[in-house]
């Protein structure tokens, strides 16, 4: 065959490349519109089309599904329809997602996916899968949805060895504390915009404890450092425990706080987590508000790099689905009928590398006691702190509320379970009232952004 007629047959087969969506909701409709909207961009940048031939969704009730050959209630059509070349997986959830790629991919078909739970969770299964079938299972969308962050970490970085990454990277959580900093509303009612917004997960407990955020990390962790995907091993915190005093509190001692997803390569071992964070407000992240995600990544060569962007919502989340179609399209068009690239970036994993338990990372630390107004408590407090080697960086005393004073205190850079240790000795004196809340603070010591 010569070069034109291979180069032919591929424009052919990237012209005849059918799609199938399984799952119309947020992110489902969102690529169809896209894909329609946006025809003759992709037209021109592919030379070729991207043709929605058959959709499955739950229920057909109140979608608008015009010009596509099959529609049906049943997403396992579209695994069975032997003319399908990729499945786009937007039904979200585990069940009947997980069955729906795996028997995608056994069945020969290249997968899209949004699903940030089944990639994080069954990722290193599912790879594999797609690896013994000779197909693609891409995911850009799976992580702060229009921001390429998985593209800017597995190929725009790759020369580099990461150090470490932190991100904003749930919009509901940053939709939410933004709303509650800056116009005092609350919790729940900006939750329920959030939800109203599209931006929250079916199960909204995902955004506000941390798992959704979770999952993403795991993903990019995994992507910088060369490690298997260890969602099980990511320390996760949300964000339902901040009280507006102490944002207001962080406020008045020069910080925002934000909910962060970081992992670092420590002299320890890998950090992974994910928590509430007091910034400084003159950091880039500490100024990244709404429903915007941003990523800063450090890498050994380039230094820090900073990623923002829309994190959630139909058209963003389409935005990278597509990118992923495109992607996989020019694999095709250049002859590569099976484009498998390590999906985590690494041809070979970096299993010596282990994560860390969260009590052995090293932070500084906010703490509000609720300490009983009398003489010589602070005192007392000062004198655990010290005896753990625990040092004070500021001290602010509030006023009375009923009868408790908030005493706040940032700390110098502590191991956590020196700390926590500390703060059980502090919780157990006859004057101070109950729980301390502990947020730690992220000073990204010496590092631009
Ligand atoms: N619920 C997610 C968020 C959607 O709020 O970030 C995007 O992954």
């Amino acid at each position: 065959m010569s070069r034109q007629e291979v180069i032919s047959l591929n424009e052919e087969a990237a012209k005849s490349l059918r799609l199938g969506i399984c799952g119309l909701g947020t992110v489902g409709t969102g690529t169809l519109d896209l894909l329609r909207e946006n025809a003759d961009e992709i037209r021109y940048r592919l030379g070729a089309e991207l043709e929605v031939t058959r959709i499955a969704t739950r229920t057909l009730e109140g979608k608008k599904i015009d010009n596509i050959k099959h529609v049906s209630t049943n997403v396992f059509d579209v695994i069975n329809d032997a003319s399908i070349d990729v499945v786009i997986e937007t039904i979200g959830g585990y069940d009947p997602a997980l069955d729906v790629i795996r028997g995608a991919l056994i069945s020969g078909k290249h997968v899209v996916t949004a699903n940030k739970a089944l990639i994080a969770e069954h990722g290193n299964e599912l790879f594999e899968l797609a690896r013994e079938n000779n197909v693609a299972l891409a995911f850009e969308s799976s992580v702060a949805a229009g921001i390429p962050i998985i593209k800017a970490l597995r190929e725009g970085l790759a020369g580099n060895k990461i150090s470490w990454l932190a991100g904003i990277i749930n919009g509901t959580g940053n939709f939410i504390l933004t709303e509650m900093e800056s116009k005092q509303r609350q919790f729940e009612e900006v939750l329920k915009e959030a939800q109203e917004l599209g931006y929250a997960e079916a199960d909204p407990t995902f955004d506000i404890e941390g798992i959704d955020a979770a999952h993403k990390l795991s993903i990019m962790g995994s992507i910088a450092f060369g490690i298997p995907l260890q969602f099980d091993k990511t320390y996760t915190e949300g964000i339902s425990s901040i009280t507006p005093e102490d944002l207001n509190y962080a406020n008045e001692l020069g910080y925002k706080i934000k909910h962060l997803g970081i992992a670092r390569r420590s002299k320890n071992g890998i950090e992974m987590r994910v928590h509430p964070t007091l910034l400084s407000k003159s950091r880039l992240l500490a100024n990244v508000n709404g429903v915007g995600n941003a990523v800063l990544i450090h890498g050994n060569m380039v230094g820090a790099t900073l990623y923002s962007g829309p994190g959630a919502g139909s058209a963003a989340t389409a935005s990278a689905v597509v990118a992923d179609l495109i992607d996989l399209a020019r694999h095709i068009q250049s002859g590569i009928t099976s484009p498998v690239y390590p999906a985590l970036g690494y041809f070979e994993m970096r299993n010596e590398l282990t994560i860390i338990e969260i009590g052995e990372i090293e932070a500084e630390y906010y703490l509000r006691i609720p300490a009983v107004d009398r003489i010589g408590v602070m005192a007392q407090i000062s004198g655990i702190l010290q005896e753990h080697d625990v040092s004070i960086e500021a001290v602010i005393q509030k006023e009375a509320i009923s009868e408790t004073v908030p005493i706040i205190i940032l700390t110098h850079i502590v191991t956590e379970k020196r700390l926590d240790q500390a703060i059980a000795e502090i919780e157990s004196l006859a004057d101070v009232a109950g729980k301390i809340t502990r947020i730690r603070v992220e000073p990204f010591n010496g590092e631009a952004a």
